[in-house]
């Protein structure tokens, strides 16, 4: 999926988002962000905000940036961030988690809600969240991975050409993508409904991993 295929799917869903997702994903939403635990003056990075629906779960004195490639979804951000009042929002901007404006190490913490298998390259993604994240900072990432079972991963990959359609990839695979983004996951806790959708938590330490910089120059050379 291209980005533009990426901004028309979401003008699409912008809508009727908040009715589909937000009960559905909430729980993951407040997981990762009671994890973060985030405390007053802290820069944190929400990549791929959407509706803005995990917004007023961030503490006050928290300083949120979120940014989205879709006008329509941040129009909604911003419209949610006005109407409640959540002074803990500084920023809500149009621009690509792939290659964002941000200067090296400007967050303490990044996260993605749901966008990992969104994106045309999840590992250039990650590169940008680690860049822009301070060294020793820490990355958040939830998202549906390709199931263990054999029979649900079978019905992922049988939707796999409808990815266009859907917005994202249901056929994901974990280990492909830790091994892509040379993530350095601490832990990895079940979310959503039966556990279906997965919170991994990572500290931005070492720099990315031979095999991560080799998918992330790849990606690069692909987008020019
Ligand atoms: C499934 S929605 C998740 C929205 C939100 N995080 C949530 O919890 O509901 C994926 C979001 O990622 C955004 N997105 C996809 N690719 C992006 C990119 N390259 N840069 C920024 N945002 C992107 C889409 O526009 C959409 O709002």
């Amino acid at each position: 999926m291209d980005i533009r295929v990426i901004e028309k799917v979401y003008r699409r869903y912008a809508k009727g988002y908040d009715f589909y997702f937000g009960a559905l994903f909430q729980p993951g939403r407040k997981a990762v962000i009671e994890r973060m635990h985030c405390r007053p003056g802290e820069r944190i990075l929400e990549v791929g905000v959407g509706t803005g629906l995990s917004l007023p779960l961030y503490p006050p004195g928290a300083q949120v940036t979120g940014i989205d490639i879709s006008g329509e979804m941040l129009a909604r951000a911003r419209a949610r961030t006005a109407r409640d009042g959540l002074k803990q929002v500084v920023a809500l901007l149009r621009m690509d988690a792939e290659r964002m404006y941000f200067r090296d190490n400007s967050f303490d913490k990044v996260v993605a809600m749901y966008v990992v298998s969104v994106v045309p390259s999840p590992a250039q993604l990650v590169a940008e969240m680690r860049r822009v994240c301070r060294p020793g900072g820490e990355l958040y990432i939830v998202n549906h991975f390709q199931h263990a079972n054999p029979l649900v991963s079978g019905a992922e990959r049988l939707l796999a050409p409808l990815s266009r359609l859907l917005g994202f990839h249901p056929d994901f695979p974990l280990q492909n993508f830790l091994h892509e983004t040379g993530l350095e996951v601490s832990e990895r806790i079940p979310v959503n409904v039966l556990g279906y959708w997965t919170l991994l938590c990572a500290r931005n330490g070492k720099a990315p991993s031979a095999s991560a910089a080799l998918a992330h120059a790849a990606s690069r050379m692909r987008a020019v």
